[in-house]
């Protein structure tokens, strides 16, 4: 029967297809090698060609891998060592944070599997599936960066297991005998007696659920043993390999995913390192596309599919015509590796770093709270707070000016001026630049960077409740950045302010993001579902505005949240705080005797009042 091959390269029905269950990845064709000893193995392991039930579960064991690792401890790891190959500092940083031994090791095989992953077939990259089935990964995390072996070294030391060609065994305590390619195996202890598959191709290895004592075992190598497939120079010892072979098959899989895709990222940014990698990515995407076949019959954009056609995304021409990328794939299958890619990028690429950008890069979300004046900036920063922000409601009102009005330009610039007299990090509330002229806008952010500001925010609402046009935002983003590249741009979209634009965020933010926005900023978005969603497809850290009765902080930052800011509530507070103590003193009622004293607000004033080194960028 022949099979039709269909092609999208429309954004709306590449994501249809993604997203589409009937359309699942091709697994290239190849003959069933031995499992745990080959790249067919591989692939009829990992999440990558699987669908259905073994996708989920076997992209659950690689996501919760990959939550070990932080990725600002990746992108350190990935800059320390200039000169090396790409590729192979990509999978060593990885291994090494995955806590496997021999990362160097460990990288030179899985570069070999990466060369036919994808398709194709060959002996050594055979072998070296078998020899990094056989390192498994140590309990705990060891340093990122660890080079403990050269490149190169292949050598198995006492006490090593190893799953050779053919050799996978039923471990000690499960009842089945030993089986080849194609067998069932069910352990003792497992609670369902009906097996169930953990592949979803022929030729399948199975495994019951709940089954954690399944184990490969295999022969004891004797230190010096080259290869996998030497012949074993002992009688066979069964020795307990550390986990299920899904885990080993993923582990292996995202180090060979990771490998070719962060390298292809790489290399098209190092040509131009002021291009935000957001562009990068949307312009010259790492994957560019993408086959699926069809599980079953179905239709997308009104085409009719049939099982067994064949369907290919064309992910670059569907980026070309939009602005939210789809680069990383979509979900159910996006890129679980994001956020690690882009931190190993960011290291390899050694772009600079600011202390207030690095701030956003942290275990834990920037809190960020406003400021209205001097003493409230420098009692913030005397609290331990990393950097303060200033608060425009809080500016204006205190001059008694409208916010949002492009009133407040001269007031928000002297504000700056004293907060550049202080020995703490701020960021400064700038409405939408006073101006819709580009040039004013980049001029008066160039002012605040003198002023000592390490960062600006820039609004595309206005005060009749309309957005500005997102191109005319995103050109004051870009003119921002090209006068003053180390001032750290905030992009603020008030689509959750203005009515009728929510649906305009994530195409608001992707624009924004691509002219050189350094964060973004939704104001009054709460809702974890849509903030989590938003995060998955930015590649630069978001800012939720903390609201009293949404989601907590430690919420906020389980969804991926970056920056949190208080906004105006400080300032309001502090004003009802103002008119409660009068009102209770004038009518008679106990007032809260707790405030700051005299002196000590004195002393604030003055406090802090010598440039910070530290605050000078990179
Ligand atoms: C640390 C680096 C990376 C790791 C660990 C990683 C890991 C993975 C894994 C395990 C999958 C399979 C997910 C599944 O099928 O459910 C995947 C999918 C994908 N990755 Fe990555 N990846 C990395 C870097 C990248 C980069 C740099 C790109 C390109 C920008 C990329 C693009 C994709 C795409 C498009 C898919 C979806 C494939 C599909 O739907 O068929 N990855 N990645």
């Amino acid at each position: 029967m022949t099979h039709t091959t269909h092609e999208f390269d429309r954004f709306e029905d590449v994501r249809a297809a993604l997203a589409d269950p009937a359309l699942v990845p091709e697994r290239p064709a190849a003959a069933d090698g031995p499992p745990g000893a080959s790249v067919a193995w591989l692939r009829a392991t990992v999440a990558r060609f699987s669908h259905g039930e073994p996708h989920r579960r076997r992209r659950a064991l690689v996501e919760a891998e990959l939550a070990r690792l932080a990725p600002e401890s990746l992108r350190q790891a990935a800059a320390v060592v200039p000169g090396e190959d790409i590729r192979f500092t990509v999978v060593r940083t990885l291994a090494a944070a995955l806590g496997m031994p021999r990362p160097a090791a460990v990288a030179e095989a899985v570069i070999a599997v990466a060369g036919v992953y994808f398709g194709g077939e060959d002996a050594a990259a055979d072998e070296a599936v078998a020899r990094l089935v056989r390192w498994p990964a140590a309990p705990t995390e060891v340093g990122p960066g660890s080079t403990e072996d050269g490149p190169g070294s292949t050598q198995v030391g006492p006490g090593s297991t190893q799953v050779g060609p053919g050799s996978p065994q039923v471990g000690p305590g499960c009842t089945s005998t030993e089986v080849g390619p194609g067998s069932t195996e069910v352990g003792p202890g497992c609670t369902s007696a009906e097996p169930v598959s953990t592949q979803d191709g022929p030729g399948s290895t199975q495994l019951a659920p709940g089954c954690p004592s399944l184990e490969l075992v295999s022969t004891q190598v004797v230190p010096g043993t080259p290869s996998a497939g030497s012949e074993p120079t002992a009688e066979p010892v069964p020795v307990p390999f550390d986990a299920a072979p899904e885990s080993a098959a993923g582990r292996i899989g995202l180090l060979v995913q990771a490998c070719e895709a962060t390298a292809a990222l790489v290399e098209t940014a190092a040509g131009d390192e002021r291009l935000p990698l957001s562009r990068v990515l949307r312009e010259r995407p790492p994957v560019r596309t993408m086959r699926r076949v069809a599980a079953g019959a179905t239709c997308v954009a009104g085409r009719e599919i049939a099982e067994g056609d064949v369907v290919l995304l064309d992910l670059a021409a569907a980026n070309r015509a939009h602005p939210v990328p789809l680069t990383f794939g979509a979900p159910p299958r996006i890129c679980p590796g994001r956020a690690h890619a882009l931190a190993l990028a960011d290291g390899l690429l050694r772009r600079p770093l600011t202390p207030f950008a690095r701030l956003h890069r942290r275990a834990h979300p920037l809190l960020l709270p406003n400021a209205w004046d001097y003493a409230s900036a420098a009692a913030l920063a005397e609290q331990g707070f990393a950097a303060v922000g200033t608060t425009s409601l809080g500016v204006a009102a205190s001059a008694g000016l409208p916010d949002g009005a492009a009133a407040t330009a001269e007031a928000t610039m002297s504000l700056a001026r004293r907060l550049g007299r202080g020995r703490f990090l701020f960021t400064v509330d700038a409405e939408g630049g006073f101006s819709d002229d580009v040039a004013e806008v980049a001029a008066l952010a160039r002012a605040l960077y003198e002023a000592g500001a390490a960062g600006i925010n820039l609004e595309d609402g206005r005060p009749d409740g309309t957005l500005a046009p997102m191109e005319l935002h995103a050109a004051k983003i870009a003119a921002v950045k090209q006068v003053a590249p180390a001032l750290f741009i905030n992009a603020r979209t008030d689509t959750h302010w203005a009515s009728s634009h929510e649906d305009e965020t994530a195409t608001r933010l992707a624009l924004y993001e691509q002219f050189g926005a350094d964060g973004v900023f939704v104001p009054g978005l709460s809702d974890p579902a849509a903030i989590a969603e938003l995060i998955s497809a930015l590649v630069v850290p978001l800012n939720i505005l903390y609201a009293p009765g949404g989601p907590t902080l430690a919420e906020l930052a389980s969804l991926g949240v970056r920056r949190v800011s208080l906004g105006s509530l400080l300032y309001r507070r502090a004003l009802a705080a103002a008119v409660t103590a009068a009102t209770d003193i004038r009518d008679g009622r106990p007032t809260d005797p707790a405030a700051p004293s005299y002196a000590e607000v004195q002393a604030l004033a003055y406090a802090r009042q010598d440039r910070d080194p530290a605050a000078a960028p990179e």
